[in-house]
């Protein structure tokens, strides 16, 4: 028998697998479904991506190379300065990545010392399950720090044992947040920071969901760094912001010798994004307006959706940010009440999916179109009404 590397059946498989094979059974019978499981919003790409792409596709396809093109550092650094007001070298600074998972699962190899004092990894549960797994297919050890709606849903380092700041080497922030929503000021970016230097532990902060905020710019940690970008790494995608979860394209931008080590372990990796690819994502960072119009279709979205939430008492928490919504399951079961709602055609994630810490509540992606939302909101009402579903 072939053996077995322990992190796969540590990790076993994708958490959200279950609720969508039940959601594609649902779907075969042709009835309308309202599928709000998976963060990948239905809304096209913007032509002038598109186009780019297309216009990308020589007749002769070569490797591209693990630093990227220097046009698209380029973008992505000035998308920093306009955006965050943050300047970066494109050079040292900046490298590209297929999308922010792989980035996020393989950062670990070039700072994860298996045999080391220091290999435990710290982040926010409920949250993003790649940090672990990034984490422990590096030989290290997944350390979550259980995240509260007291709290607002954000870490803190400062309330961690300093034994337990001592035994890691990355804590992972991110803000908007997966799955609540949350969102965090630059003064608890810069309270991070300042915990984590004083550990000389790595933060890295996980933007992906940067560019979907509703009342204020969401922060980059970069901001709060004041220049000094010694021991801090931003993660940033092109997935939520221009919607091309399909391309794979994003950056890791941040401390210039971390990301020259990333420049020596990436071409082992072999996953940079193909030049067409590359040629895509550059007319995307190049480009706001299509940013902007995107916000506003979540906007309308998130709006019908918390009205129908407030009409029926039922608590929504963080949220304040992302294409994600995050209640409390009426009942308390988060794993029961998203299965009463799939009996009404109503797909959702119920939090448990995202941690323990996730127990109770409900996650909401926006991705049915404003009609589907409406149609999926008096569904949803008819079934309190009709006492199918417990009240809040
Ligand atoms: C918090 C968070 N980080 C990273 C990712 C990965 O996104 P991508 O690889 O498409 O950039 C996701 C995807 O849903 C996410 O929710």
């Amino acid at each position: 028998m072939v053996t077995s590397n322990p992190a796969l059946t540590q990790l076993g498989g994708n958490r959200l697998a279950g609720v969508q094979t039940l959601a594609n059974q649902l779907r075969a019978d042709g009835l309308p479904l309202y599928d709000f499981a998976i963060g990948d919003p239905d809304e096209p790409t913007p032509e002038v991506i598109r186009t780019a792409l297309v216009e990308a596709l020589g007749p002769v396809s070569r490797y591209p190379t693990a630093a990227g093109q220097p046009a698209l550092r380029t973008a992505v650094a000035g998308w920093f300065s306009r955006r965050h007001g943050v300047d970066v070298d494109p050079d040292t600074e900046v490298i590209p990545t297929s999308g922010s998972k792989e980035a996020i699962f393989h950062l670990p190899l070039a700072v994860l010392d298996p045999q080391g004092p220091r290999r435990h990894v710290l982040w926010g549960e409920p949250g993003y399950p790649t940090y672990a797994s990034g984490t422990v297919f590096a030989g290290g050890v997944s350390d979550p720090v259980t995240l509260t709606p007291e709290a607002g849903w954000r870490l803190s380092l400062s309330q961690l044992p300093p034994e337990r700041l001592q035994r890691a080497c990355i804590a992972w922030l991110n803000h908007p947040h997966n799955p609540t929503g949350a969102i965090a000021d630059l003064d608890w970016y810069r309270e991070q920071l300042a915990v984590a230097r004083a550990h000389d532990l790595l933060v890295v902060s996980d933007e992906c969901y940067q560019e979907i905020w509703f009342d204020e710019p969401a922060p980059s940690l970069l901001e709060a760094c004041d220049g000094d970008r010694t021991g801090v790494l931003a993660v940033v995608s092109l997935s939520k912001r221009s919607g091309m979860t399909g391309y794979r394209s994003g950056a890791i931008v941040g401390d210039p010798e971390l990301i020259a080590r990333l420049k020596v372990l990436r071409p082992h990796v072999g996953t940079a994004s193909p030049d067409f690819v590359q040629a895509a994502a550059i007319a995307a960072w190049n480009d706001q307006s299509h940013v902007d119009e995107r916000r506003e279709v979540f906007r309308a979205k998130r709006a019908v959706l918390l009205d129908h939430l407030d009409r029926h008492g039922i608590e929504v928490s963080g949220s304040e940010a992302t294409f994600y919504l995050w209640l409390r399951a009426p009942g308390g079961d988060d794993a029961a009440y998203a299965e009463a709602l799939l009996h009404e055609r109503i797909v959702t994630s119920p939090g448990r999916a995202f941690g323990p810490g996730g127990a109770g509540w409900l996650r909401l992606a926006l991705v049915p179109t404003v009609e589907g939302c409406r149609a999926a909101a008096a569904a949803w009402a008819a079934a309190i009404e009709g006492g199918r579903l417990p009240q809040a």
